[in-house]
């Protein structure tokens, strides 16, 4: 199949099932799909209308089988931003979503979705992993900040970004338009929300200076629409308690902050038999449950969570959409067989409209050009 059968072929699909969600009529559908099959004759490709990019976005959401918090699908807030092709525009749009979607603590799930590719140039890229997130620095054979920014935070450092070496620095923005240089930006101190680990019962908890930013902006994840391909297309929820408190401050290679914490709680670290890992795993989930809360920033727990997901698993099955998800990513790190995701299979199939990995626009194998 050439390429732009292959296209018609999954516009057709998608078509068909965005507009029997949407409850509109075989006559409109079948004018679209003529519609949308004459502009890939034309053109090669074809544009999404507003109403396609705001249902598709969506049920991409509804698709991916990693997220334990797709009942919210549904609630997802879409800004377009296909109208935007430089660096300097796009850093504006950027800000403007981490605003929004922080909504002073109340955080609201939103997309905002950049120029799709066009056969195979990338209008518009942004190499962050997440819009916010702290830099990592080795130095003297010893990490400072997210070991998961190392590469990225070194790549800011070659283009003239100065960190100030702590453990929480907010990487700048890197945005490139298509045959050009990437561009650094800063965020402005003020929009980026954290909060400050405190536990409810220990108070020395606080002497240990952990924080954390409030909304992941996942920035690297390319969004699949009938076909259409969009690079730059940041979308958040808000965190699960354990990401933050059982992975990104727990995880030894990260923010190893378990030894630490049986330290001020006077655990015996000597013996594996004492569960001082397990003890302060737990502590840390509390304190990063209450800290939260106490911010007035939105955050779930795990346990809530697979409640939610239970729902989500009745709600497709009502609507007769096979439930799909990948198991190793949907229990929860502390707890998992507590929740009913741990005792059963999920199916993995992966469905279109989907997120998906995609390669860093730096990649020197890069088979996205970025030049003409
Ligand atoms: N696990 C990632 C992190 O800790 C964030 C992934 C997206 N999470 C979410 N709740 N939407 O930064």
């Amino acid at each position: 199949m050439d390429q732009s059968n292959k296209l018609l072929s999954e516009a057709i699909q998608f078509i068909k099932e965005c507009y029997d969600e949407l409850g509109l009529s075989e006559d409109i559908k079948f004018k679209r799909i003529t519609e949308i099959e004459d502009e890939i004759n034309l053109t090669g490709t074809y544009s999404h209308t507003h109403m396609e990019l705001t249902h598709g976005a969506k049920m991409a959401w509804r698709n991916n089988n990693r997220c334990i918090g797709r009942l919210l699908w549904e609630t997802l807030h879409v800004i377009d931003a296909r109208e935007i092709h430089t660096a300097d525009e796009a850093y504006e749009k950027l800000l403007d979503h981490i605003d929004f979607a922080t909504n002073d603590g109340n955080i609201k799930s939103t997309i905002t979705i950049f120029p799709a590719r066009i056969n195979e140039y990338d209008p518009i890229r942004i190499w962050n992993h997440q819009l916010i997130r702290y830099a990592g620095y080795e130095m003297d054979g010893k990490i400072i900040g997210d070991s998961t920014s190392l590469e990225f935070t070194k790549m800011c450092e070659e283009l003239g970004w100065k960190g100030n070496y702590t453990d929480y620095d907010i990487l700048p923005l890197v945005i490139q338009e298509v045959g050009e240089e990437p561009k650094l930006f800063d965020i402005p101190k003020d929009l980026v929300k954290e909060i400050n680990i405190t536990h409810p019962q220990f108070d020395h908890f606080k002497r240990l200076n952990l924080k954390w930013y409030a909304v992941p902006i996942i920035s690297d994840m390319r969004l699949e629409i009938g076909g259409i391909d969009y690079p730059m297309a940041p979308f958040n929820g808000w965190y699960m308690g354990t990401e933050i408190g059982a992975r990104n401050l727990a995880d030894s290679d990260r923010y190893n902050a378990l030894p630490k914490i049986a330290e001020v709680m006077e655990l015996n670290t000597k013996s594996n038999r004492s569960l001082w890992i397990d003890k302060s795993l737990v502590e840390l989930n509390i304190a990063i449950l209450h800290s939260y809360q106490k911010a007035g920033v939105t955050l779930v727990d795990h346990h809530t969570a697979a409640k939610q997901f239970k729902a989500f698993e009745e709600n497709e099955t009502k609507n007769l959409r096979p439930v799909t998800g990948n198991w190793t990513w949907l229990v929860p790190p502390l707890s998992p067989a507590a929740t009913h995701i741990y005792h059963k299979p999920y199916n993995n199939k992966i469905k279109s409209p989907n997120y998906f990995y995609q390669m860093n626009p730096n990649q020197k194998d890069n088979k996205i050009k970025q030049s003409k």
